[in-house]
């Protein structure tokens, strides 16, 4: 049987839980916006046609922060085609995903669901097909009070208070081949700096975050964020990740080990930031923004390349609708723990994509809405990791897999929250099929009890490939007693491919 020993102790501190780390991703993509988070005539629909029941289930998972519009589409969208009276909005083609963009949701219509929710907007600009002067544009209309022609049109479309916006994305994956105005890294950043340069001026409060690779496999990876950064350095904050895995039927032990690739990626792009700041002599650092990330089975997608000429224009046509289950729940929790140990430098993320596309929730057109099993692993995290990250002094069992060596069975991170008399540990067992036991010293935390702990795993009649498709609440965390705390020592049993997580009680400072 496996086994692992943590040692925690509250003098280890990495840094603040940054609370932007538990964002989500909307992207006008398949079902993500049409028939996921708005849908006029839906029996749940308000008066604005937002789903109240996609609604409810979006606050209880809690995003802090989404993302919008793309993704992809920003790459070839007119931001202004989704403003003003619905009837006068244009129909285009959506040249990313081949599909038809009707723009009967737009910006109002994102903030109204975004203050509903209560998350915080991250936009990203269009420096594929457009540039400089339409993101200038658009910042006036989103940040500007009022008196000039672009903030003038937002208060006359029914927004007489500015929406502020503080978080920016200059373009997206603009290293892709399949991006549309894909550039090379040295036109992307020259153009990403005049426009975060001239976006300042509008604005000097906003954050701006500089693409970097596509994903770490990127042939330019490495070189790209080295020029990127060189020549906007003075001008952004973060620089961007994206990273998307998936399980090869043969592979399953890498699947479940993915994260290790995930910290490798962030490590590299932390040394290459790092690298530009002293060649130049800055004294800033960029921190990171990991904007998409998750589980995405590809092969069955058939990638990204161009679709045959004779494919059909359709509206919201279903799109990587992944069905998730239980393994794809415990690879998303040890992603949460990579984003989470790196939380010094890691202070923005967002999960892709919220609702049907590859989503944290899945809807049907006039039907019902639920949470697929990877949005639990989120939904606690974000509700639980509080207060400040604590570095996990791990030892214990190893194996390897086809892609990966020395993978540490038990993955687990912790955070603690004198304040609110609170600590977490998240922790993952990655063994397909034994139980391990976990073992962990508190010395340092004076935990006084256990106040709930729950796992996520195959329950009776399930196995790894269970998904909620069928019994929408099948696969879910709980109730998790096989776990004894015994002075400052906590021990339990955790179940095979198992997500478990133990929220402790603190002594009030
Ligand atoms: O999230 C789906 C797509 O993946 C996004 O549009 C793009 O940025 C990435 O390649």
């Amino acid at each position: 049987m496996p086994a692992a020993r943590l040692v925690l102790d509250s003098a280890f501190v990495v840094a603040p839980v940054p609370r932007r780390l538990f964002g989500s991703f909307v992207e006008h993509m398949g079902r993500c916006v049409y028939t996921g988070i708005y849908e006029p005539g839906h029996p749940q629909a308000d008066e604005q046609g937002l789903r109240r029941d996609v609604m409810e289930l979006v606050k209880e998972i809690g995003p802090t922060l989404v993302r919008y519009p793309g993704g992809n589409f920003v790459s070839n969208y007119r931001w202004e085609d989704g403003v003003g009276p619905k009837d006068q909005r244009p129909t285009r083609l959506d040249l990313a995903w081949h599909s038809v963009e009707t723009n009967q949701f737009g910006l109002h219509d994102f903030d109204a669901w975004a203050k509903q929710v209560g998350t915080e907007p991250m936009m990203a600009v269009n420096l594929g097909t457009r540039g400089l002067q339409e993101a200038c544009d658009l910042l006036e209309y989103t940040n500007h009070p009022g008196g000039t022609y672009w903030s003038d049109q937002r208060i006359a479309n029914g927004a007489k208070d500015p929406f502020n916006y503080k978080l920016w994305c200059l373009g997206n994956e603009m290293d892709g081949p399949w991006q549309v105005g894909h550039k090379t890294a040295a036109e992307y950043g020259r153009l990403a700096a005049e426009t975060g340069k001239a976006m300042r001026l509008i604005d000097s409060s906003i954050e701006l975050v500089a693409c970097g690779s596509s994903n770490s496999a990127m042939p330019t990876f490495g070189a790209w964020e080295s020029t990127v950064l060189e020549l906007t350095y003075n001008t952004v904050d973060y620089v961007s990740l994206h990273a998307y895995y998936e399980e090869n039927d043969e592979d399953p032990l890498s699947f479940v080990s993915s994260a290790v690739n995930m910290d490798h990626f962030i490590e590299n792009v932390i040394a290459t930031a790092d690298a530009v700041r002293a060649r130049g002599r800055h004294t800033k650092r960029i921190n990171l923004s990991f904007d998409e990330w998750n589980v995405w089975y590809q092969r069955r997608f058939g990638g990204d390349g161009p679709k045959p000429i004779s494919a059909e224009w359709r509206k919201n046509p279903r799109l990587i609708e992944d069905e998730y289950n239980v393994t794809d729940a415990v690879v998303v929790g040890t992603f949460l723990n990579s984003l989470l140990r790196h939380g010094d430098r890691v202070t923005v993320a967002c999960q892709a994509q919220l609702v049907n596309v590859i989503g944290l929730l899945r809807s049907e057109e006039g039907g019902e809405a639920w949470k697929q099993t990877i949005a639990y692993p989120f939904e606690q995290m974000r509700r639980l990791a509080t207060g400040q990250i604590i570095q996990v002094v791990a030892s214990g069992d190893v194996f390897d897999s086809n892609q990966f060596t020395d993978v540490p069975v038990v993955d687990a991170t912790a955070t603690y929250d004198q304040e609110n008399g609170r600590a977490a540990l998240f922790v993952a067992n990655r063994s397909l099929d034994e139980t391990a036991t976990l073992d962990v010293d508190l010395r340092g935390l004076a935990v006084t009890a256990v106040l709930a702990a729950t796992t996520l795993h195959a329950g009776e009649g399930q196995d790894r490939h269970t998904t909620n498709l069928e019994v929408h609440d099948a696969v879910r965390p709980r109730p998790f007693d096989d776990h004894v705390l015994d002075g400052g020592r906590l021990t339990a049993q955790l179940p095979p491919l198992s997500w478990s997580v133990f929220e402790l009680e603190l002594p009030r400072a």
